[in-house]
C-alpha cells in the first residue's frame, strides 16, 4: 500500500514509526522537514494546508491512502479535496472538522446528541462574558471559540485574568468566546476511529497539559503521556464509546456531515460522572506516542479501513500489555517566546537504553560551514551537520517496559542523556495522585 502522511511533527513521527513497524513493506511518502520522519519514508516538500496541492501530489504518486495528522489541513479542506480526487483519506471533511475548529459547534452537537459535557455559554459581547463569569463563578474556564493551537483555553481563579482572555478573543473579527462550568476530576484521552458509522476505540492515555510539575503553570500542547492507566475504572472505554463517541458519530451523519477519521475524546472523570472536556478531530499529541507504541495490529490497514467505510469487518485490535511513557523536552521559553537553533546531542546514547526511542517533534538538520579563517578553533575546517531545535516541543522521549513505573524510569534515564541549551521538561510524567488508586 502507498501512503502519504501529511504533517511533520511529533505525532506524525509516531504515526510514521507505527505504520512502518507494523507493515514493514509499506510504501510511505512523508512531508519533508522532520529528520525522524524523513528517515522512514520518501520525503516530499509541500504545503500541508493547500488542498489542491495535496490531492495533486496524491494522484501523481498513485497514493492509496492519505493520512492527515494535524488539524489545520483538515480545517482547510484537505480531506475533501483528496476524496474528491477518488483517493481514500483518513481525516474528516472541513465540515466535520468543525468539531475541533469551533468549540461552540462541538457544544451544539453534544447537546443534540445528549453527550454529557460542561454547561457553557457562547458569548459575543463583554456584557455576555460578565454574566457568564458571574453565573459559573471560580474557577473560570474561558475558551477561544476558534482554533488556537492549544493556547486558546484559560482556566483561572482570577476574574481579571479570565475577563482579559475573553476580551482578547472577542477583539478579533467575529471573535466569540465559550465560558463554561469547571470540571473537577482526572482527565483521560480516548481516541476513537470512525469510518462514518462504526467506532473502534484505541487504548486510553493520560496527557499532562500544564507546563510544570504538579499541574502548575500555563496550559501547553501537552508535556508528556502514559498508557495504560492502571487506576482507570473498568468499563470506562465501553461507556465512552456508547455514551459519547457513537451518539456524536450518529449525529454527524444525521447532520449530513459524516465524521471519518479520529475523534479524540478529552474526558474529565468528575464525581457527577464522565464529562467531555473537548473534542479534537485528529490524533492527540503526545498521547499518540504512547498509544501507538502499544499497538500490535498493522496501523496502515486499520486507517485504510476507517477511510473506506469497512471498520465493521476489521479484525479486533491487538495491544501489547507493556506500558509506555513519553516525556516531552521543550525549548527555552516554551510555551511563550522560543529560543531555537540550539544543538541537540545524546539521542543515540539515549536510544541504547532498552525500550527507548526518541520521537522528533521540533528539530531539523543544519549544516554549519567551516570557519572561514580555517583556524579550526570554533567550527572546525569541514562543514558539519548538526541537529538543532526548531519548535516549542522538541523531542518526545518514549520508553516501553512491563510497568508504567519501569517505563517512566527508562524514559527519564534517556532524558538525562540528551542535551540542548535551555531544554526543560516535567519530572512527574507517569505518576498520578494516590487518591486515584483507591
Ligand atoms: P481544551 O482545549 O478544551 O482541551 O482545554 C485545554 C485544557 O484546559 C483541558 O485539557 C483541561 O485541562 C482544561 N480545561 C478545559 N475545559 C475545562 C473545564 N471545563 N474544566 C476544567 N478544566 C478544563
Ligand atoms: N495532547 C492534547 C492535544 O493533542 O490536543
Amino acid at each position: 500500500m502507498k501512503v502519504l502522511l501529511v504533517g511533520n511533527g511529533g505525532r506524525e513521527h509516531a504515526l510514521a514509526r507505527a505504520m512502518v513497524r507494523t507493515s514493514p513493506n509499506l510504501d510511505l511518502y512523508v512531508q519533508a522537514g522532520n529528520p525522524g520522519i524523513d528517515a522512514l519514508g520518501q520525503p516530499i516538500t509541500f504545503d500541508p494546508c493547500d488542498p489542491k496541492h495535496v490531492s495533486a501530489l496524491a494522484q501523481e504518486h498513485s497514493i492509496d491512502l492519505v493520512v492527515v495528522g494535524p488539524e489545520a489541513p483538515l480545517v482547510a479542506g484537505v480531506a475533501d479535496a483528496v476524496r474528491a480526487a477518488g483517493i481514500a483519506c483518513f481525516g474528516p471533511s472541513k465540515a466535520a472538522a468543525a468539531l475541533e475548529a469551533s468549540k461552540s459547534f462541538a457544544k451544539t452537537v453534544m447537546n443534540e446528541a445528549a453527550v454529557a459535557t460542561a454547561r457553557a455559554y457562547t458569548c459575543a459581547s463583554e456584557t455576555e462574558v460578565e454574566a457568564a463569569l458571574d453565573n459559573f463563578g471560580a474557577p473560570y474556564v474561558v475558551k477561544d471559540d476558534a482554533l488556537a493551537a492549544g493556547k486558546g483555553v484559560v482556566v483561572t481563579d482570577d476574574r481579571h485574568t479570565a475577563y482579559a482572555h475573553a476580551s482578547s478573543c472577542l477583539a478579533r473579527p467575529d471573535g466569540r468566546v465559550v465560558i463554561e462550568e469547571y470540571l473537577d476530576g482526572p482527565e483521560v484521552s480516548l481516541f476513537c476511529l470512525s469510518d462514518g458509522t462504526t467506532v473502534v476505540p484505541l487504548v486510553p492515555a493520560q496527557d499532562y497539559k500544564r507546563l510544570l510539575d504538579g499541574g502548575q503553570g500555563p496550559n501547553t500542547g501537552g508535556m508528556g503521556a502514559y498508557s495504560p492507566l492502571p487506576w482507570l475504572p473498568s468499563g470506562l472505554v465501553d461507556e465512552v464509546v456508547r455514551e459519547v463517541a457513537l451518539p456524536t458519530i450518529t449525529r454527524m451523519v444525521e447532520r449530513g456531515t459524516p465524521f471519518i477519521g479520529l475523534l479524540y475524546c478529552g474526558l474529565a472523570l468528575t464525581s457527577a460522572g464522565t464529562r467531555v472536556v473537548e473534542f479534537n478531530v485528529r490524533f492527540g499529541d503526545p498521547e499518540t506516542q504512547v498509544v501507538l507504541e502499544r499497538l500490535e495490529s498493522p496501523l496502515a490497514p486499520l486507517l485504510y479501513a476507517a477511510a473506506t467505510g469497512t471498520l465493521i469487518d476489521h479484525p479486533k485490535l491487538e495491544w501489547s500489555k507493556e506500558a509506555a511513557v513519553t516525556v516531552v523536552m521543550a525549548s527555552a521559553g516554551y510555551p511563550g517566546t522560543l529560543r531555537t537553533g540550539e544543538t541537540i546531542t545524546g539521542i543515540e546514547t539515549a536510544e541504547t537504553i532498552d525500550g527507548v526511542h526518541v520521537i522528533h517533534a521540533g528539530t531539523r538538520l543544519r549544516t554549519d560551514e567551516p570557519d572561514p579563517q580555517g583556524s579550526g578553533n570554533c567550527c572546525g575546517t569541514e562543514s558539519e551537520t548538526v541537529l538543532v531545535n526548531t519548535g516549542g516541543r522538541v523531542l518526545d522521549v518514549t520508553a516501553r517496559a512491563t510497568t508504567v513505573e519501569e517505563a517512566r524510569k527508562r524514559a527519564y534515564r534517556a532524558v538525562n542523556a540528551i542535551r540542548f541549551d535551555g531544554a526543560h521538561y516535567r519530572t512527574d510524567i507517569g505518576t498520578w495522585p494516590d487518591s486515584l488508586n483507591s
